[in-house]
């Protein structure tokens, strides 16, 4: 895999939310293609992050500059996807544990953006058999949702890579996006396992030069 097709999608929860769009437009202009937007409900997750208002600001501030990937770690997130679309996400994932995940992936596609489903880390890659002729993201958690900086999971690779195995085999048009633990020792085991799409929290977000953390990241083998 060519270098260039290794995307960089920073974590916002890893951000300084009082200088949120300073933030994404750092990062934006430091080479980011994605930026990574976790919504935690407290349910289906132990911990609460951002929501619907806070993506409406920033797709307003930001549509079209950028490529909006909303991470729900909520439970019903079928009650949510229609909002998620309109408030201005272009990939809206949702974990495939959800009971309402099938529906959430009908309506995000209806309404116009592109779908995804996400596997924590004991879900095993078969999960989304069911999702991939409307899928365009597969979201592989490498750290149990719900916190930033935390360690990376490499009892995760082999999953990775039966992912991989699974996309080409079938020719499918599916980005492998890997969220957790990220950093320039671990983007290399991603990368080398077949992911197409990096998220970063702290590994971008902590680091003094954003420019040099993405270089860094993507370049890792
Ligand atoms: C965890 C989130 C991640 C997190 C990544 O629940 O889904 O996106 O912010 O942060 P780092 O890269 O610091 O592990
Ligand atoms: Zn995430």
């Amino acid at each position: 895999m060519s270098e260039q097709t290794v995307k960089i999608a920073p974590s916002i929860l890893s951000a300084d939310f009082g200088r949120l769009s300073d933030e994404i437009a750092s990062v934006i202009s430091a080479g980011a293609e994605w930026i990574h937007f976790d919504v935690m409900d407290g349910h289906f997750v132990p911990n609460i992050s951002v929501g619907l208002p806070v993506l409406e600001s920033v797709a307003k501030a930001f549509k079209g500059k950028t490529t909006l990937d909303a991470h729900l770690m909520i439970d019903n997130p079928e009650r949510y996807a229609q909002n998620f679309v309109l408030a201005g996400a272009d990939i809206v994932t949702v974990h495939t544990e959800c009971g309402g995940a099938a529906e959430a992936v009908r309506i995000i596609r209806d309404n116009g953006a592109v779908a995804g489903v996400v596997l924590k880390p004991a879900t095993p890659a078969e999960a989304v058999l069911p999702y991939l002729d409307v899928i365009g993201v597969i979201l592989v958690m490498t750290v149990e949702p719900g916190f930033g900086g935390q360690k990376f999971q490499s009892e995760q690779l082999p999953k990775i890579r039966k992912l991989r195995e699974l996309i080409d085999a079938q020719g499918l048009d599916i980005e492998l996006e890997i969220d957790g633990g990220i950093n320039a020792e671990t983007a290399g085991l991603a990368i080398g396992a077949g992911a197409t799409v990096l998220v970063a929290g702290n590994a971008v977000y902590k680091s003094a030069d954003y420019t040099e953390a993405i270089k860094k990241l993507r370049s890792q083998r």
